[in-house]
């Protein structure tokens, strides 16, 4: 896709404050700090569209950001993020399981894991959720520039092995610093989009 156009749309906690249109909506989901912002600022050549940050826990809302004004990025806080509170955590849970479990508007759902490490519990159980709900999913490992090309293959195989992902999906290396996997990550929506 040409991005002509990328502008922050609304931000929102709760169902209500939601687009009011129905035009397909990416939703990108993961840890906090897993580069998730970033990846969002990396598609659309925009440094600094989503806000980003070195500490973990920068996004506490779901923030939708308009693209060719024909589809949304929806950024939402990450999971996982040990220094909060209970209460920050549980209000947390709730912004992301109140758009995931009832938009109807979502059309895919990219779930980013860091390369350098296995993926988490949290990531296999918003993994499998992903599945039942029967929703388009890509997996990006991120931070790609991290780690040697030699290194590739190794850190894919303990990703998919850990998701125990279906071989019918996805998983693209990413780099938000070098923009490694931008056209194959763009290329994939293109085609789920049929464009
Ligand atoms: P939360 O909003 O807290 O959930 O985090 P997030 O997933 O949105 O992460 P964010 O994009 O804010 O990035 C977190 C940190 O990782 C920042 O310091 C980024 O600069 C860094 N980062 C993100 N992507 C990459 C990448 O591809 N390579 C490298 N080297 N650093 C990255
Ligand atoms: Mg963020």
């Amino acid at each position: 896709m040409i991005i002509r156009k990328a502008d922050f749309f609304l931000t929102a906690v709760l169902k209500s404050q939601y687009p009011l249109d129905d035009r397909p909506e990416f939703a990108f989901v993961g840890r906090s700090n897993v580069g998730k912002s970033s990846l969002i600022n990396s598609m659309v050549n925009r440094k600094g569209l989503a806000r980003t940050s070195s500490d973990p826990g920068k996004t506490r809302t779901i923030n939708f950001f308009n693209i060719n004004d024909f589809l949304y990025f929806v950024d939402l806080p990450g999971y996982g993020y040990a220094r909060v509170s209970k209460t920050e955590k549980a209000s947390w849970s709730k912004i992301i399981e109140d758009y995931l479990y009832t938009r109807n508007n979502l059309f895919c759902v990219v779930l980013l894991v860091d390369i350098r490490h296995e993926p988490t519990d949290d990531d296999k159980i918003m993994y499998d959720w992903i599945k039942a709900r029967d929703k388009k999913v890509v997996v990006v490992a991120t931070k790609a520039d991290k780690i040697s090309k030699g290194q590739y293959q190794k850190h894919i195989s303990i990703i998919k092995k850990k998701l125990v992902m279906d071989a019918e999906d996805t998983l693209i290396l990413f780099s938000s610093e070098t923009k490694y996997g931008r056209e194959e990550l763009w290329g994939l929506f293109d085609n789920m989009l049929g464009i």
